[in-house]
This record gives C-alpha cells, sequence and structure tokens, in this order.
C-alpha cells in the first residue's frame, strides 16, 4: 500500500504562495515515487493549484466542506464546487474544526456520507484532547468520533476512506505522539473497522498520523505497520523541508 502524506495548509497561503510552491514541488516529484503526496491549501488558492499542478502525480485535497449540495449557506462551499477543481480529497473533522468551530459528530458524519457519494476520499480525523488523555479515555473518544462519523454506512463504501490519528495536544505544539502511541491508536481504528465494519474495510483503510510530524520525526511514525502516512501542518508549508519530509518517509518503509 502506497503512503499517503498529505499537506494542511490551514490559512496559509495566497495564490501567488501557491503557485510558487507547487511549481517548485513538481521538480522533486520522481523522488516522491511510492508515497502519494496531496496538497490542501485554503479554498481560496485550490484553483491556482490545480492548474499549476496540471499534469502532475501531486493530489489536491480540500480542508472541509459542506454536505448540502448547494443551497443558502453563507460562506460554505459544496463537494460539486471541489469537483470542479479537481480536488480528489477532503479533510473532514479536523481538530481546529471540531474545537474552534464547533464542528460535532453528526456534522462530521454528514460530510462524509457527502463526500463518498460524490466520489471525494474522506480523510476522517480523530484524536482525544490533553484532558482526556489524562483522564484515560482516549480508546473511548477515538471509538466515540468513528462511530459517530460513520455510522450508517456499508463496509463497501469506506473502501476509500482514509483515518488521520491527531491527538490534539500534538498539533502545532512540537510535541508529536511516541510512536507506541501513535502504534496503539491505529491498531484500535483498525480494530473498529473490523468489528464494526468488515475485514475488506480495515484492511483497506489507511491510516495517518498527524501532530507535529517533520522530516527527523516521520521515520518512527511510517515506519510502523499499522500507519500508512502523515497529515502535515506546519513541517508542509516550506516546499524543502515538506519535500525532504517525504524523503524521509520514502527511506523508512
Ligand atoms: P502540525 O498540524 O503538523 O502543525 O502539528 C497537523 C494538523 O493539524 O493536521
Amino acid at each position: 500500500m502506497d503512503l499517503i502524506i498529505a499537506a494542511n495548509w490551514k490559512m496559509h497561503k495566497t495564490n501567488a504562495e501557491t503557485v510558487q510552491f507547487c511549481s517548485v514541488i513538481r521538480q522533486f516529484e520522481d523522488d516522491f515515487r511510492g508515497v502519494e503526496v496531496l496538497i490542501c491549501p485554503p479554498f481560496t488558492a485550490l484553483s491556482a493549484a490545480e492548474s499549476a499542478l496540471k499534469g502532475s502525480s501531486i493530489r489536491l485535497g480540500a480542508q472541509n466542506m459542506h454536505w448540502e449540495a448547494q443551497g443558502a449557506r453563507t460562506g460554505e462551499i459544496s463537494a460539486s464546487m471541489l469537483l470542479e477543481l479537481r480536488v480528489g480529497y477532503v479533510i473532514i473533522g479536523h481538530s481546529e474544526r471540531r474545537h474552534l468551530m464547533g464542528e460535532d459528530d453528526n456534522q462530521v458524519r454528514n460530510k462524509i456520507g457527502t463526500a463518498l457519494e460524490n466520489g471525494l476520499k474522506p480523510i476522517l480525523c480523530v484524536g482525544e484532547t490533553e484532558k482526556e488523555r489524562e483522564q484515560g479515555a482516549t480508546e473511548e473518544v477515538i471509538k466515540k468520533q468513528l462511530s459517530g462519523a460513520l455510522e450508517g454506512h456499508a463496509p463497501q463504501d469506506l473502501y476509500n476512506l482514509v483515518v488521520a490519528y491527531e491527538p490534539v495536544w500534538a498539533i502545532g505544539t512540537g510535541k508529536a505522539a511516541s510512536a507506541e502511541d501513535a502504534d496503539s491508536a491505529a491498531q484500535l481504528i483498525r480494530n473498529f473497522f473490523r468489528d464494526k465494519f468488515d475485514a475488506g474495510a480495515a484492511d483497506s483503510l489507511r491510516i495517518q498520523y498527524g501532530g507535529s510530524v517533520k522530516a527527523e520525526n516521520i521515520d518512527s511514525f511510517v515506519g510502523l505497520s499499522s500507519v500508512q502516512g502523515a497529515l502535515v501542518g506546519g513541517a508542509s508549508l516550506e516546499v524543502n523541508t515538506f519535500s525532504s519530509l517525504i524523503q524521509a518517509a520514502r527511506k523508512a518503509v
């Protein structure tokens, strides 16, 4: 299974900065074999990224999406708007959306459903806060987020899903999870799929680790048989740093 490494740019980069990044990263493409590389710019830069990556194997993802097809939803973006820009993936339920924008499990479930119906591959983010971790609730939180997001889906609907385990305390803090913690969360996630869906859904699932991933520590995550990639924030913003991270990941598998 190829690794999947996604750049989550969050609220960073103008169109001009996006074009600059994309035109440079294309030059490294030959060094990325065996890794599916994904750039998730802000909505405003998707079109610029799409043009700058034309003909490249680097794929595009969005950072969010609304579940309705269209309508009076000021400030929102629909699946068809993303598909028009040849977006293949969409990050759903990122902890910043859950904790800063109040996104709940119902909204996450609706978004996952719409993404799958439209052929967009969702990257579903799950992970516990520091407080939940201290209370020993990590397992319970992850299972609740997974059932909240996936209830009612048939196993074969989920073959295109990616799940990112992103402990909230590790995001943007420079304090990445240990390989042991990432491994046990990834195993928990895959076992959930085996129990609630079927072996096919569990085996085809790609699980990313996210939270302070950088070139210096990615080997400890993608070196695990339970983890197939990473969701990268801060270390994806500078093109040389991000390409070094991808190359370090390739060497680790
Ligand atoms: P970080 O962010 O790599 O800056 O910790 C990861 C994420 O939020 O997806």
